[in-house]
């Protein structure tokens, strides 16, 4: 086979130094542009054979054509998600793959310890004590003991999530329109329908994906509807919330707390520095005021074995695609259309 040419958008020093330990063992020419790929920046990878991108890279309408004008003949995600693809415009023009897994731990891990950080105060606590303050004022908790936690999706981050949340002693709902009765059995978790989750759960940790149906799933009508001081958890991805129904349900301090590790604008912000700027989201700089909202930025996957997942998952998506013709881990219209059937039936149709 002949190498073949990949331009990657987007990359950070992290990804940069995993994907360079592996890319010698692959016949493709790597090509590393540090800004996103977008409708500006498409014509780039004018001549390459597939570009490699994450999740704050847009292939809407106008770069999908400008891609595929260019030859790009494969999109290469780095992540699990695909929200941000135009799939409709690339169908049977260019394949999409991704990285359905690479560790759900990390994620899982991660939201878990958003729950403890924002629920015991440690940041705070951390932030303090540099200051000399000893004071424990203002810093009670609640016991996760006993507690019922809702999870939405119980895909790979949500199981292991739930697992350990069972963990702690908590009780698990979960809601998944396809349910692992299997799984459930096994880890004491037991499937409810999603209205009876959030009403009747003391934390909720968002894990589906975001597609047209799921679109700011937790809005003012599902925030009313939760517990007062529930706690509520996302590193599925921004939209999945109404961020200014979040706002004014923290606002009358309905929820008791949200930690946030994507959010619906975070192209704008995430993944760099803008310590120097005005912060020009209104909305972002209000959720950033309130003492009882923990934002970070899209890090839930950033550990080693994530990285290095991420890195080799996708050298094999680009070499199974262009040497042998095979899309183990594609993503088309068709199926994402019901969340990826394909990884669930084993058929796209
Ligand atoms: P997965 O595909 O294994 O599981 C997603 C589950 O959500 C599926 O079982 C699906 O049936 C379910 N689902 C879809 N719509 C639903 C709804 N309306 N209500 C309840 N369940 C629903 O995906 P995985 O690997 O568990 O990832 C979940 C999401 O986490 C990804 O789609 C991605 O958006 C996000 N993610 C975030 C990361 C971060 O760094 N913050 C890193 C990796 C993934």
């Amino acid at each position: 086979m002949d190498r073949v040419k990949i331009a990657f958008f987007d990359t950070k020093p992290y990804d940069q130094e995993y994907f360079q330990r592996i890319t010698g063992n692959y016949p493709a020419d790597v090509k590393y542009f540090p800004m996103r790929l977008g409708p500006d920046s498409a014509a780039l990878a004018a001549g390459y054979d597939g570009v490699c991108i994450f999740v704050n890279d847009s292939v809407d309408a106008q770069t999908a054509d400008i891609l595929y004008r260019g030859g790009t003949k494969l999109i290469a995600l780095r992540c699990a998600g695909y929200n941000n693809i135009d799939l409709k415009a690339v169908y049977e023009k260019i394949h999409v793959v991704r990285v359905p897994a690479y560790s759900p731990h990390a994620v899982a891990e991660y939201a878990v310890s958003l729950l403890l950080t924002l629920n015991r105060k440690t940041h705070k606590a951390y932030s303090r004590i540099r200051d000399g303050n000893f004071s424990l004022n203002g810093l009670v908790g609640f016991d996760l003991y006993g507690k019922t936690a809702g999870i939405i999706g119980t895909g790979k981050i949500g199981q292991v999530a739930a697992e350990i949340l069972r963990g702690f002693g908590m009780d698990v709902l979960a809601s998944d329109p396809y349910p692992n009765g299997e799984w459930a059995q096994k880890n004491g978790v037991t499937y409810t329908g999603r209205d009876e989750l959030f009403r009747s759960a003391d934390v909720v940790s968002l894990h589906c994906p975001l597609t047209p149906e799921n679109y700011h799933m937790v809005n003012g009508t599902v925030l009313d509807s939760m517990k007062p001081g529930a706690v509520i958890i996302n590193t599925g991805r921004g939209a999945l919330i109404d961020t200014k129904a979040l706002i004014e349900a923290i606002k009358k301090n309905k929820i008791g707390g949200a930690g946030l590790d994507v959010y619906e604008e975070e192209d704008e912000y995430f993944f760099e520095d803008h310590s120097g700027e005005v912060i020009q989201d209104d909305v972002l700089a209000r959720l950033m005021t309130f003492p009882n909202v923990l934002i970070t930025s899209h890090q839930a996957f950033l550990t080693r074995e994530a990285l290095g997942a991420i890195a080799e998952t996708t050298m094999n998506n680009i070499r199974d695609f262009f040497e042998k013709n095979e899309l183990p881990h594609e993503v088309c219209y068709r199926c994402a259309q019901d969340s990826c059937v394909r990884e669930k039936t084993g058929k796209c149709f």
